[in-house]
């Protein structure tokens, strides 16, 4: 009779390696992310300010974006890319209003994605938060005798804190702006950009729009959630105009502006009263969560879930301190969510995508510290990971 070592078959039979959501490619449209570690948009005020070259990608941009798409980011977003000059928050932003701005994005897009990681850009206008100075220049509104400042405009003639008071934007600005967007979107899509971002958070001009602290406009664009709701929608309708069919398109959004939403685990507070009262003064949750599903039906394919930036309030910051905001999204409406804000550690990121709270992490301080995250995340969880290492760092792996 032959017998069989059954140590011998056991260790013939080859590992499974564990199973890791974070490292779990995604499909949107025709778009195959490598894995859901994704680089959150994060601008660098380092493009020229004046001249020929304003607004133009710089060699600083290129080692930013190139370097995590070497540390294996899934997908990288481009920092707040101005879609005319005046929706600058800094005049050292990066633009793409004209054809040298594409061009250098072009040189970018085409490193990330030759390293196996998708390019987006988040496109985006300042509106009332615009003309100020990097933030480590104060980044206060530029004095109006600055040759560098201009006028800014906005919903109302409502000013952010100690900021410049906006000019109310008339109709013949809101086409310019909504015209703005679609060419900025051809453009992006020229210069090779798999996924577009709308930039409609962190109190800049659409979220300015959303939010009845900042839109006192009696107009179309003002008054109840679907005037306020107006420009972003018209937005999104025509980069979706120009975008393929097979690209995504993302929404950033601030999922409140943080004043003193009700307690959902106190029986005693009168929400629904105290909901009442928040959505006439400010940009709510429950706002965020309607709008979520009204996007899905033009097109948005997820809702980047970050929060405040348009009042000055008091924000509990904290470890995975917005994912809640994804979470509603991802649980109420059937719009995909990706969760951003202080996730820093492997299991902390696993185990926000493992249990369904969001479809996916944005990193972006921690990317700062370390631009080789994801790398370092999939060792920790002992996972292979795509994209594989460049060739030349294989030795190391
Ligand atoms: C240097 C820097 C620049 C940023 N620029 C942008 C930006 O251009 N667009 C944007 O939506 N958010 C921007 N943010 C916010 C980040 O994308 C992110 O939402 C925030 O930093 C929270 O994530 P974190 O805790 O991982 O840093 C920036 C953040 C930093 C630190």
């Amino acid at each position: 009779m032959e017998i069989t070592d059954v140590t011998d078959v056991d260790t013939d039979k080859p590992e499974e390696p564990p199973v890791s959501a974070l490292f779990e490619p995604l499909t949107l449209r025709n778009v195959t992310f490598p894995n859901r570690v994704w680089m959150a948009p994060m601008c660098q005020y380092s493009a020229d300010d004046s001249g020929e070259h304003v607004g133009v990608a710089a060699d600083w941009h290129r080692t930013h974006l190139v370097s995590r798409a070497v540390g294996g980011a899934g997908l990288i977003i481009t920092e707040a890319t101005a879609v005319s000059p005046e929706g600058r928050i800094s005049p050292s932003d990066l633009g793409i209003w004209n054809d040298a701005q594409a061009d250098a994005l072009a040189k970018i897009v085409a490193e990330i994605s030759a390293l196996g990681t998708v390019p987006g850009i988040q496109l985006a206008h300042a509106g009332r938060k615009a003309s100020t100075a990097a933030p480590w220049l104060g980044g206060k509104s530029l004095p109006s005798d600055d040759p560098r400042s201009w006028e800014t405009v906005g919903p109302s003639a409502v000013a952010f804190g100690d900021y410049a008071t906006p000019r109310e934007a008339t109709a013949a600005d809101i086409t310019k702006i909504v015209d703005d967007f679609r060419t900025a979107a051809q453009r992006a899509l020229k210069a090779g950009f798999q996924v577009a971002e709308i930039h409609g958070a962190h109190g800049y001009l659409l979220h300015q729009f959303l939010s009845p602290a900042s839109n006192t406009r009696t107009d179309v664009y003002g008054g109840d959630f679907a005037g306020r709701t107006r420009l972003l929608i018209e937005v999104v309708d025509a980069v979706r105009e120009v975008w393929p069919a097979e690209l995504p398109v993302f929404v950033r959004l601030s999922a409140t502006d943080w004043l003193d939403e009700p307690d959902s685990s106190d029986p005693t507070a009168d929400r629904a009263e105290r909901t009442a009262e928040l959505e006439a003064a400010s940009w709510t949750s429950g706002q965020t969560v309607a709008l979520s599903q009204i996007l899905t039906e033009h097109g948005v394919d997820l809702v980047d879930t970050s929060t405040g930036g348009n009042v000055r309030a008091s924000i509990p910051v904290g470890p995975s301190y917005q994912v809640p905001f994804a979470r509603r999204i991802q649980n109420e409406t059937t719009m995909p969510a990706a969760a951003v804000g202080m996730i820093t550690e492997p299991k902390q990121a696993e185990d926000i995508v493992s249990l369904g709270e969001a479809t996916a992490v944005l990193l972006a301080r921690e990317l700062l510290r370390d631009p080789y995250w994801p790398r370092r995340a999939a060792r920790e969880l002992g996972v292979e990971m795509i994209p594989a290492v460049a060739p030349q760092y294989e030795r190391a792996y």
